[in-house]
């Protein structure tokens, strides 16, 4: 009976478990009865191959729940839409996936119930690979691989040993424990996906507002070929100002040198330097919301005006004089947007740090982060933030940049928001 003997690891957890046709479909029913035990929600969807292998009725059994199969069925559809369906897990399983479902999901092909409510989810999607070792290695297989990763997706396995098929390589799916691990994991972490570009959860939320965006670092330049440069990519600050503008906010975004596009909808200024930044910044004002997002260098150097050469006297000692701080000059100007926002990057005592420059810089809010060797947060996909506003600080979970900039949009709409409100 599910739940004796274990303990509730998955107590209330929705999966979607869509099974595929092979051998391995036989190890999901394992897999069905392991999650149930643990107290997880299951719903199967079977492929048209699966069912060659076991049939619907083992599942029916085992999840206590009827087996989904038929993208067309009207009756399905009247109960639990398709879309629903995939929006009511918190994660869905692959297992076993077969070359042919990762294929056509990389492609984003929805031709049976399966693949359309892999193309239809909003959260992430956990792949378990049950194939022929030659299938598995095959450059199209790693292709698709490698693009449903780069779309979010996880993979637990496949692992190597004998086949069925008699030959022996990668391409075994892992036993019902290995994946109950992985799901395991998958759920300690957020599963939704971030919004696609061009759709927001906060959509109209800044509407007829005007949003000032800073991001990337800066170059401040020692000579004609030289320049003082630091690790951040501007993933951040051109994230938040995607999620502005999706959220309706006409927005500024000043940018320093990065190698990323220009966002969608954002009017973008490309700058160099710290003091480049201020003058685009200034140029841009009024405004309603400031956020300062970028890495701007602290100190400058009297460039040279010819490349410095090596010669006789040894190394040319810096001299560095002190930038102008963007963000302390706008919140403390004439100009002062309705709300400021400041990052801090620290590496020790994140919050005391913030908290100081949430006051020294005179802003509403500091979303900080630690930037320490390890956190991979300079140049990285993800962060870690902290909300320290007077109030007191939010701790925010390990969110991928694109979510961090959409939270930090709904929470700026809520204080917007706030402020009108009678
Ligand atoms: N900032 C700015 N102009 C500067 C330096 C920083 O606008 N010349 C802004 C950043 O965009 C960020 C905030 O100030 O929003 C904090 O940046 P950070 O580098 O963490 O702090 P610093 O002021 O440089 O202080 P320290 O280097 O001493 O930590």
């Amino acid at each position: 009976m599910a739940g004796v003997g274990h303990a509730q690891s998955l107590a209330a957890r929705r999966v979607l478990l869509i099974v595929g046709g092979g051998i391995a479909a036989y190890k999901s029913l394992d897999l069905v009865r392991r999650l149930r035990e643990r107290g997880a929600l299951v719903r199967v969807v079977m492929t048209a191959a699966a069912k060659e292998f076991v049939t619907p009725l083992a599942f029916v059994s085992l999840a206590n729940e009827k087996v989904y199969d038929d993208l067309f069925s009207a009756t399905d559809e009247q109960e639990m839409g398709h879309i629903q369906l995939s929006r009511d897990a918190d994660l869905i399983v692959v297992a076993p996936a077969t070359a042919h479902i990762l294929a056509r999901a990389a492609r984003g092909l929805c031709d049976d119930l399966a693949t359309t409510l892999l193309l239809a989810t909003d959260k992430r999607v956990l792949y378990a690979p049950a194939m022929n070792v030659r299938m598995w290695l095959h450059p199209a297989t790693q292709r698709n691989v490698s693009t449903l990763h780069g779309d979010g997706a996880w993979f637990v396995g496949p692992t190597v040993g004998d086949m069925a098929c008699g030959e022996y390589g990668p391409g075994r799916m892992c036993e019902p424990m290995e994946i109950i691990e992985a799901i395991e994991t998958a759920l300690k972490h957020d599963t939704r996906l971030p919004a696609p570009e061009g759709l927001s959860t906060h959509r109209g939320a800044l509407e007829g507002l005007h949003v000032v965006v800073t991001s990337g670092p800066t170059h401040e330049p020692i000579d004609p070929v030289r320049y003082i440069a630091n690790r951040s990519s501007g993933r951040q600050g051109h994230a938040i100002a995607a999620a502005a503008a999706r959220a309706g906010a006409r927005v500024t975004l000043i940018s320093g040198p990065v190698a990323l596009s220009d966002p969608p909808g954002c009017e973008v200024v490309h700058i160099m330097s710290a003091r480049d930044m201020l003058a685009a910044v200034e140029i841009a004002l009024p405004a309603d919301i400031f956020i300062a997002a970028a890495a701007v260098a602290d100190w400058r150097a009297e460039p040279a005006a010819d490349k410095i050469k090596k010669d006789q006297r040894g190394a040319p000692v810096l001299s560095l004089v002190e930038n102008p701080d963007v963000l302390a000059t706008v919140s403390h100007g004439p100009k002062r947007p309705r709300l400021v926002v400041g990052f801090a990057a620290e590496t020790s005592d994140l919050i005391r740090h913030a908290q100081e420059k949430l006051a020294r810089k005179g802003c509403d809010l500091i979303v900080a982060n630690d930037v320490s060797e390890g956190s991979g947060v300079f140049g990285g996909a993800t962060n870690e933030a902290h909300l320290v506003s007077r109030a007191g600080v939010e701790d925010w979970p390990r969110l991928r940049k694109e979510d961090v900039a959409e939270q930090l949009v709904a929470r700026l709409a809520q204080m917007i928001g706030e402020e009108r409100a009678p």
